[in-house]
């Protein structure tokens, strides 16, 4: 069966769906995107993940949506036909001739695609990922920091340095060289029984993997600061994991070569995130 993709309104073929070229999104990576995991057919969060592209669209002065993303997405799930899946909501500027003129009356392109859920081997969450801090800065200052936006070209040359080293994800530090986040997920270490994730102030995304890996560490007891973190704090923890809405949790094994423990608190929370997904996405299922 032909991939169904949800485009400014319609269920259509993937082969069938046509952006304009002269697509904002396309010209100048003006939009956002939100990437989802669906569960049993249900999408973890879906809320939280709209309302936060809401607020980005606010701030790029993206037009208030004249589509039900929230329809748009779960339809093109069943579209589908899957139940375990990685469903991806891009809003972009629409049409405009170029920048910075931008269109009088903004339509946004709006495309979801929902594609097969493929799990990592459990032999990868045993042995954990490899990190390299990488040469590129995540400046915290920049408007774009903190947006999941679709000018992510930051974050694809860290991810580029991470490969070409043979390492699993590339850690970005801010400006002032605090940690700040992983090229495609958040981090947290812990050290001394505190659970430790650097502030917002540090440019990060405010991950909604992240957020929910709070409010269970906060359910769980475990003490939990939101703060700036130096690197050598990472580099000495007891334990560290990076998190995301598709992997969820990952233990961090290695940055720049140097082993991080293995602990039970990443092993807890890895624990309590699958039972709050179970609880979040069976209920009435
Ligand atoms: C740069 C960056 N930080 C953090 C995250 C984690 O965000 P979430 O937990 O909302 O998936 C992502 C997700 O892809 C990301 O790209």
């Amino acid at each position: 069966m032909e991939q169904i993709v949800y485009l400014n309104g319609s269920l259509v073929p993937r082969s069938q769906a046509k952006i304009s070229p002269f697509d904002l999104g396309f010209l100048y990576g003006y939009g956002l995107f939100e990437t989802m995991r669906a569960y049993s057919g249900r999408i973890f969060r879906l809320e939280r993940h709209l309302e936060r592209l809401s607020q980005s669209a606010k701030l790029l002065g993206l037009p208030p949506n004249a589509f039900d993303l929230k329809k748009a997405c779960n339809a093109t799930l069943r579209a589908n036909k899957l139940k375990e899946a990685r469903i991806r909501l891009t809003v972009s500027m629409g049409e405009g001739e170029s920048a910075p003129d931008l269109p009088k009356h903004p339509r946004p392109t709006v495309l979801v695609t929902a594609t097969r859920y493929v799990p990592l081997a459990d032999e990868v969450y045993r042995k954990g990922y490899k990190a390299v801090v990488s040469t590129i800065d995540q400046d915290s200052q920049s408007p774009l920091s903190r947006l999941k936006s679709a000018n992510y070209l930051n974050h694809i040359l860290a991810q580029r340095e991470a490969k070409a080293s043979g390492a699993d994800e590339a850690i970005l530090l801010n400006e002032r060289g605090f940690l700040c986040e992983g090229s495609t997920s958040n981090i947290f270490l812990v050290s001394k029984k505190t659970l430790i994730t650097p502030g917002e102030e540090s440019g990060c995304l405010p991950g909604i993997t992240r957020q929910v890996v709070m409010e269970l560490a906060q359910a769980l007891g475990i003490s939990l600061a939101r703060r700036e973190v130096q690197l050598d704090e990472l580099l000495q923890a007891d334990e560290a994991f990076l998190t995301n809405s598709i992997m969820e949790l990952m233990p961090l094994a290695e940055v720049n070569g140097q082993r991080i423990g293995r602990g039970k608190v990443t092993q807890r929370l890895m624990q309590a995130y699958k039972e709050a997904v179970v609880k979040e996405t069976k209920q009435g299922a």
